[in-house]
């Protein structure tokens, strides 16, 4: 089913690479015209240009209010409208136990993950509110939702996201404006080789690690499973949908564990059927 997104225009940051390069990839062949941005020019600009006529790509650090806000414009001065504001750059950020983390570090993860989405929903919301419409995505992570996931830094950061994605969702909604949010756990990009293996190019190795510890057998998520999540979010299937966090997690955050069948002999109540495991 093509044409999803006809005739609208998305923004999205941390373009360059993973979920984010996937998603407007996505929105272009469902029709949207889609302006990324991120710091990684070489990357953004062979992003942009694979996609044709309807993406471009211009430098924007998310921590930068100024670049933000061009950011915004650029995409308005293209196309007269914003109808979709994806808050997706991201970094690992400080990663140490508590009682080492560097402050710098710690307040450097929160300024690109928390300020960053802060920035990108600010701007995004003045240009939506006079057009009564509009859809902004926040990417969290299953960090944001449970302790454990991720390092201190990162869980704060994304525990906050999801926070500022109900917080404006409840603000934005007379406005006609939508603010959702996406919880991946890992998936095969850059970031989660860099997280879990400390080396951003190991993506095959990423890619093994996730698929073995996937609650779905052998089944690692991926950029475009993270995209499909945000295509409905920024479409008008998702139009009664507000103040959301969806997980993308294989069940992770629900219940569901690692497939790994030493793990299940573990759990009490799985044991046999019949028995409520409350037994011994
Ligand atoms: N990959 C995962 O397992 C996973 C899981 C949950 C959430 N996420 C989130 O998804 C988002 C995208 O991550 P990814 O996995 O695609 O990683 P990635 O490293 O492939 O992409 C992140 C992009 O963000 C850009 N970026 C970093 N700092 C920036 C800044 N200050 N301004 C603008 N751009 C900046 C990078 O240059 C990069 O292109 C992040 O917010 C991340 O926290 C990822």
């Amino acid at each position: 089913m093509a044409g999803r997104l006809d005739g609208k225009v998305a923004v999205i940051t941390g373009a360059s690479s993973g979920i984010g390069e996937a998603t407007a990839k996505t929105f272009v062949d469902e029709g949207a015209y889609v302006v990324l941005g991120d710091i990684q020019n070489d990357l953004g600009l062979a992003v942009a240009e694979s996609l044709g006529s309807k993406a471009s790509y211009f430098f924007c650090d998310v921590t930068k209010e100024e670049q933000v806000e061009n950011l915004l414009s650029e995409g308005v001065k293209i196309t007269g409208k914003l109808d979709i504001m994806m808050n997706n750059a991201g970094i690992v950020g400080a990663r140490a136990p508590i009682d080492q983390i560097l402050l710098a570090e710690f307040q450097r993860t929160l300024e690109v993950l928390v300020a960053g989405s802060f920035l990108g929903i600010k701007y995004a919301a003045a240009k939506m509110k006079p057009q009564e419409s509009g859809s902004i995505i926040n990417m969290a992570s299953t960090a944001g939702l449970s302790g454990g996931f991720g390092p201190h830094a990162y869980a704060a950061a994304k525990h906050a996201i999801v926070g500022l994605t109900r917080n404006t969702a409840a603000e934005l909604c007379r406005y006609g404006i939508r603010v959702n949010c996406i919880a991946p756990s890992g998936v095969v990009t850059p970031l989660a080789a860099q997280a879990h293996l400390g080396d951003f190019m190991a993506m095959d190795e990423i890619k093994g690690t996730l698929a073995e510890n996937s609650p779905l057998k052998g089944r690692a998520g991926t950029a475009e499973d993270v995209a499909n999540a945000a295509l409905f979010l920024a479409s008008d299937e998702s139009g009664y949908t507000n103040g959301h966090c969806l997980t993308v997690d294989a069940g992770f955050t629900s219940g569901s564990k690692s497939n790994d069948p030493q793990h299940m002999v573990n759990v009490p109540f799985m044991r046999e059927a019949g028995k409520t495991g409350l037994e011994d």
